[in-house]
């Protein structure tokens, strides 16, 4: 079962030709999925050789092959991690009864809209970032941009075969309907506002993959506790490539740092922009900026449809079986910190309708060690700036902090106040403007841009100097 058939037109581990419905779906969607790459994934660069990653098995460990693949001829396809023989619903309110093989009937709706918003996302991050091959710092990056994109791609299918597979002409509809969304576009945006903004340089680009892609991770991790045991065996598999792409962004900013310590030492008032170089104050704006856009992805902190989701099994906790004890968790309480009429409140609210925040509380963890690695590097680089991450409090656009004003350390401020100092916590206009202004392009086997330092290492044992690209 974990065997890839390449052989097919559509690779994939679910016996697709026996089959024959679903395969003629599907290859009726394959090749607007292609026109939709062409049109709006990477601009440029689809004719070169690019060294990338295909999945060949979905077993754990030693499931990619690296090699030289021109972008359109990437094998996306169909791959679900083992099925678990006699697995059971490991939480809610069908505890214990065998998972579901089909779609559970009363649940269509909500699971549906489920995977639509995840799926959603994947084309979403590819359009955010097509123009960014123009102005990589490296090939190294370029390729790393490109692998993601790919993976994106093929979740993008991922999604689609559950769409197509489990729910007939409605799934049809719905896949479709993901190709001809656009992000940021006023008239048919994507689903999640994160996912409408632009990407237009790197630091942006790290930044996303690292809280944003990171998300992702928490949000497939939940939805592989599914009951549903196809999104369950898909999100599994997923989970394997995500791990890449959250080490592009981890790797990208701690490299970003580590030349912005390089040149605040060099130069003689400590100012890495005099260098040419991003500077740790404007690094820490971006931090900010996504982090607080990415904790809006997790909804809002107390919600009845988060409620729903874990009572019917569909999406559960992280690691649901590892972490918690009770499974069913209509006893116990979460306490939320509100602010109200000035002061803030207590407020005990029923686990189920917390989920949403334990799944946040997971993610903050996660990015704090993450953070914790950056200042690691600051402090071995010998400066004394560290990066942190602000309250989650900060700077919210949905959920129970919403239209309030809070400073990065959580403190109330009032919106006059927030209105003037904004700019002391999120990148502005001109801030952008100079990070945009160092986004030149350098294609130079081995070379990297002054703004970004060298990574530890190349990608599956080349060396830093291979040509990850071929120009
Ligand atoms: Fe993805
Ligand atoms: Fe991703």
């Amino acid at each position: 079962m974990a065997g890839i058939d390449y052989e097919q037109k559509i690779p994939n581990n679910v016996n697709l030709s026996s089959d024959v419905r679903l395969q003629r779906a599907l290859e009726k969607w394959q090749p607007d999925f292609h026109k939709w790459w062409m049109d709006m994934g990477p601009d440029g660069w689809q004719m070169n050789d690019v060294y990338l990653r295909t999945a060949v098995s979905t077993e754990p460990g030693g499931w990619a092959q690296f090699g030289y693949v021109k972008m359109p001829d990437y094998r996306w396809g169909i791959f679900l991690s083992e099925q678990e023989k006699d697995r059971k619903i490991g939480f809610g309110d069908h505890m214990g009864m065998p998972a579901w093989q089909e779609v559970p009937g009363e649940y269509r709706n909500i699971l549906q809209r489920i995977i639509v918003t995840q799926a959603d996302t994947e084309p979403a991050s590819v359009e955010q970032q097509r123009q960014l091959a123009k102005t990589a710092p490296s090939l190294l990056d370029m390729r790393n941009l490109f692998q993601v994109n790919v993976e994106e791609g093929r979740h993008l299918w991922a999604m689609v075969y559950l769409l197509q597979a489990y729910f007939g002409r409605d799934g049809r509809e719905q896949a479709d309907l993901l190709l001809e969304r656009r992000s940021g576009d006023p008239d048919k945006p994507r689903i999640l506002d994160a996912f409408n903004q632009p990407c237009p340089d790197w630091l942006t680009f790290f930044c996303f993959t690292t809280f944003a892609d990171r998300d992702g991770k928490y949000q497939l991790a939940a939805l592989a506790e599914s009951g549903f045991d196809p999104l369950s065996r898909t999100c599994k598999f997923m989970l394997t490539e995500e791990a890449h792409h959250l080490s592009v962004g981890e790797t990208g900013v701690m490299r970003v740092l580590q030349r912005a310590a390089e040149l605040t030492k060099q130069d003689p008032n400590g100012d890495a922009r005099a260098q040419g170089g991003i500077d740790l104050p404007t690094l820490q704006k971006y931090v900010n900026y996504w982090f607080s856009y990415c904790l809006d992805l997790f909804g809002s902190e107390i919600s009845s449809n988060a409620a729903d989701y874990f009572a019917s099994g569909l999406k559960g906790r992280y690691k649901e079986q590892e972490l918690w004890a009770d499974h069913v968790a209509l006893e116990g309480s979460h306490t939320f910190k509100l602010f109200k009429d000035g002061a803030f409140v207590e407020e005990q609210v029923g686990l189920r309708n917390a989920m949403n925040e334990l799944l946040r509380v997971e993610y903050r963890k996660d990015c704090e060690r993450v953070v914790k690695r950056w200042n690691r590097a600051l402090e071995e680089s010998d400066v004394s700036f560290r990066i942190s991450l602000p309250e989650n409090r900060f700077h919210r656009r949905q959920g129970i902090y919403a239209g309030q004003h809070f400073d990065p350390r959580g403190e109330p401020v009032s919106a006059a106040e927030f209105e003037r100092r904004k700019y002391e916590w999120v990148p502005s206009d001109e801030d952008r403007a100079y990070v945009g202004s160092l986004m030149k392009p350098v294609y130079e086997v081995g070379k990297m841009a002054n703004w970004i330092a060298a990574p530890n290492r190349g990608i599956d044992g080349q060396a830093v100097e291979y040509e990850y690209v071929r120009v």
